[in-house]
């Protein structure tokens, strides 16, 4: 395959949509190495596809759920969820981000197999042994591991803050975009710590950037973060 797959991680609020979408832009209009010349396609994890929208509706739903469900239905829903994010991600890979590398394009996809690995990790814990080797280890036989991977570094209180904003926004503007059941401090401290395991293991494909900074800085970093290594992976294209 001759693209390049890029992704980019981080816990929700860590302001990884806001930076892809600036980044779309900003891409657009170079004219310079090593930007000029190449395409790229902008994707994410979950995606518009019906799983996606499955998924998206499912934690909409369960962020207004009751507390009251039992432990056996609450099992049965975690693994629900994850088997849904495997079908989005599969769908995904078929129909979008492999034709995209067989073109020879740089695919920048906003969340991947990472998050399962953390997300899911947590959800999992107390259902499965394990359950971030395992996530990891369903992906293996058949998943696409990224050239490159940018972690988006951010303390959870602070993205919460940012979630709720969002959600203020949102809520003005009329956009569908709720609360969603990921977005708690406590949970999402879990997963950051989910995340830094999951760096610790493959610390030659992250690059880490600190999100807690202003939009401006992050964009320029990112932009700096990608042309290093579009110019390192030169060769692929
Ligand atoms: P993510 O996709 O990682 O969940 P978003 O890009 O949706 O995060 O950002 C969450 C919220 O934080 C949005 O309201 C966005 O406008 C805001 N935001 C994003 N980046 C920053 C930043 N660097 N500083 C302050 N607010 C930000
Ligand atoms: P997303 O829309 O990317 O949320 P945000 O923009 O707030 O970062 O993803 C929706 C939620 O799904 C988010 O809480 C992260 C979670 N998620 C998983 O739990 N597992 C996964 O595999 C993916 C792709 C997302």
């Amino acid at each position: 395959m001759r693209g390049i797959l890029i992704t980019f991680e981080g816990i929700d609020g860590s302001g990884k949509s806001t930076i892809a979408a600036e980044l779309a832009q900003r891409i657009a209009e170079e004219e310079r190495p090593p930007f000029a010349g190449r395409r790229f396609l902008f994707t994410a994890e979950p995606t518009d596809g019906d799983e996606g929208r499955m998924i998206r509706e499912k934690l909409k739903r369960e962020s207004r759920m009751a507390e009251g469900q039992g432990s056996g239905a609450r099992e049965a829903e975690q693994l629900e969820e994850l088997f849904l994010f495997m079908a989005d991600h599969a769908r995904h890979l078929a129909e979008t981000v492999i034709p995209a590398l067989e073109r020879g394009m740089v695919v920048i996809s906003d969340r991947y197999s990472d998050s399962r690995v953390a997300y899911q990790g947590a959800t999992l814990r107390g259902v499965i042994p394990r359950p971030m080797e395992w996530v990891k280890e369903l992906h293996r036989p058949w998943c696409i591991v990224p050239d490159k991977t940018i972690l988006f570094s951010i303390d959870p209180s602070l993205a919460v803050k940012r979630c709720q904003s969002r959600q203020e926004e949102c809520a003005s503007s009329q956009m569908p975009k709720g609360p969603e059941k990921f977005e708690r401090e406590e949970f999402l401290r879990e997963v950051a710590r989910n995340f830094e395991l999951i760096v610790k293991e493959e610390p030659e494909r992250f690059v880490a950037i600190d999100a807690t900074r202003g939009k401006a800085e992050i964009l320029e970093e990112t932009m700096t973060a990608l042309a290093e290594l579009l110019s390192e992976t030169k060769s692929k294209v």
